[in-house]
């Protein structure tokens, strides 16, 4: 595992100029890239990341090997299924309208596709934590039987014999040996890259913009009865709770890890960045529309041992509130990262 001692120096100070949708097209894969443009990003007033690529300095090169890694069907068992299959740009990388991932020979996971974005500040992966470092995660997807189902060893040979990668590696990383470590650190570039601070909200809280008064009602509103979870500006704690979904649990959730007691049916708070995008929602893909969500949190909590005590007995609100946190809830959409030309599937006519 990776020390993940920050470098401070390393900080560079996030501009607010989304680059020029300047890209050249080198057909099969868009090799072009704005000067300048892959630099760690930390916008302005956000923590200091996680993660901040110590022992796998951010390139031009090495992210320009992750995007065609990240879309590249050929880390499946069958070579039908990319990364960008369950993770779709449009849908900021979520899997829009499955409730439940569906991998490989149209087999069903158990839980829902999160949105990639702003990973660098994850303290863990998955709903229920399970993985620790940006650099190790891909082996999950890849390796499960209902995913990608492929072996490393078998991604790592087909990588190596495909010879429109040798110069990939040698730009990025100075060697045509591949490996699943360089894989790996190649595809925490791309996915590292995938930063989301353009929303409305941003714009607004940088003063470049105001909002409706229902948008700043629901903004008032969501601080005092949703923020302790969903803190700004992530919009996570990075917590595992529990919501009220369920009052016997099929999916236990962070004790699928931890084997606590007092962590059963606890799940990692989710960001509600781009929460407009990545319907549907909760870790099993319940409900399919926010009204939905907000109607749970108004009338459907359902009591249980690990139960959060904010949402006991449910969160008071009106319609009108309702609509107001729901027209909140829509400025922290980004369509600046949904748009951005440098996450395109390079594969992509
Ligand atoms: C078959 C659909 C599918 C494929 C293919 C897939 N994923 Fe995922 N991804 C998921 C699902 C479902 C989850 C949530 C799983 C869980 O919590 O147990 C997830 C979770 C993640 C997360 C964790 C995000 C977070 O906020 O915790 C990352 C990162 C990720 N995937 C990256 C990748 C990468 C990289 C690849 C390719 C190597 C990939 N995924 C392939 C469906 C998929
Ligand atoms: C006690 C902490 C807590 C509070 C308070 C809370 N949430 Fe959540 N929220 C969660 C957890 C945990 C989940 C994920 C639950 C799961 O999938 O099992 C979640 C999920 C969501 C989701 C679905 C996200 C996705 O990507 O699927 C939305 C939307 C949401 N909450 C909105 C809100 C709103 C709006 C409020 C205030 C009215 C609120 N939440 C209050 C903890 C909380």
């Amino acid at each position: 595992m990776l020390i993940k001692n920050a470098i401070k120096y390393l900080v560079v100070a996030a501009t607010f100029i989304v680059a020029a949708s300047a890209c050249e097209v080198d057909p099969p894969i868009k090799k072009e890239l704005p000067a300048n443009d892959i630099r760690m990003i930390i916008p302005e007033g956000w923590p200091y990341p996680e993660y901040d690529f110590t022992g796998n300095t951010l390139t031009k090169e090495g992210f320009i090997l992750g995007r065609k890694l990240f879309y590249d069907p050929q880390l499946s068992r069958d070579n039908s299924i990319s990364c960008g299959s369950c993770h779709q740009q449009f849908a900021a990388f979520s899997h829009l309208d499955h409730n439940v991932s569906h991998g490989i020979d149209n087999l069903l996971g158990v839980r829902n596709a999160p949105g990639l974005f702003n990973l660098n500040w994850n303290t863990s992966f998955m709903w229920d934590g399970g993985i620790n470092h940006i650099e190790v995660q891909p082996i999950g997807p890849i390796t499960n039987p209902v995913e990608m189902d492929e072996s490393i060893a078998n991604m790592v040979t087909k990588i190596q014999n495909d010879a429109s990668y040798t110069s990939l590696f040698n730009d990025a990383f100075g060697t045509e040996t591949v490996t699943s470590q360089l894989i790996f650190k190649a595809i925490a570039q791309f996915q590292g890259m995938l930063v989301s601070y353009n929303s409305k909200y941003d714009l607004y809280s940088r003063g470049q913009t105001s909002l409706t008064s229902s948008e700043q009602n629901g903004l008032n509103l969501f601080m005092a009865k949703c923020n302790t979870c969903h803190t700004a500006p992530l919009f996570t704690n990075y917590e595992f709770m529990n919501n009220g979904l369920d009052t016997i649990f099929t999916d236990a959730g962070r004790a699928t890890i931890t084997s606590l007691a007092s962590d059963s049916g606890t799940f990692k708070v989710p960001t509600l960045r781009n929460i407009a995008l990545t319907r549907p929602y909760m870790h099993d893909g319940r409900f399919t529309s926010l009204d939905a969500v907000l109607n749970h949190y108004v009338s459907g909590v359902k009591n249980s041992s690990t139960l959060s005590s904010q949402v006991a007995g449910g969160i008071q609100l009106t319609t009108t509130e309702k609509a107001d946190i729901i027209a909140f809830l829509k400025t922290l959409t980004d369509n600046t990262f949904k748009n951005d030309e440098r996450f395109n599937d390079p594969f992509a006519p």
